[in-house]
């Protein structure tokens, strides 16, 4: 079938089998490399992408799903300010960027930041209860987000509280 989307902001049109997953889509015939092949099944969060404004596994989405969709991945996050805030307090804080957990990673920080600038634990463990990341634990992970919502408060507001 012929799909149409809008990916990273550009309209985008391919040919793909119904079933295909997405991972499999952006991977080979889109050359978009970011989102990795983990489990596959949706407990990893390795396959990351922003699918109509939500972080969503692209393992388990199917070519018909995205048709007429918008989606990011991280090749396309990856230029905005937005994700400098998120690798400078990453950074700051000593969070590990292996690569094979970044789209999980990134986009569900992404996702929080745009809630608040220093989300609760709580609400920081419900973001990323889908990301497998196996080179830095969650307390360690937090503390770069939260270094990443002051990165993004001072670049919004300054340094003046
Ligand atoms: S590869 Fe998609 S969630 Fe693990
Ligand atoms: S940084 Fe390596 S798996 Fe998360």
């Amino acid at each position: 079938m012929t799909i149409r989307f809008i990916l990273n902001g550009e309209d985008v049109k391919i040919s793909a089998e119904a079933n295909q997953r997405l991972i499999n889509i952006l991977r080979e015939q889109l050359a978009l490399t970011g989102a990795k092949c983990g489990c596959l099944c949706g407990n990893c969060g390795a396959c990351s992408v922003i699918f109509n404004g939500a972080v969503s596994p692209s393992c388990l989405i199917p070519a018909f799903r995205v048709q007429g969709s918008e989606i990011i991945t991280l090749e396309g996050f990856s230029q905005t300010l937005e994700y400098q805030d998120i690798a400078e307090g990453f950074s700051k804080a000593g969070v590990e960027n292996c690569g094979y957990c970044d789209a999980g990673k990134i986009l569900c920080a992404e996702l929080l930041l745009e809630q608040s600038f220093q989300p609760s634990k709580e609400d920081f463990t419900a973001a990323f209860r889908g990301v497998r990341c196996r080179c830095t634990n969650a307390e360690s992970l937090y503390q770069g987000i939260l270094a990443a919502g002051e990165v993004r408060r001072r670049r919004t507001y300054g340094r003046v509280t």
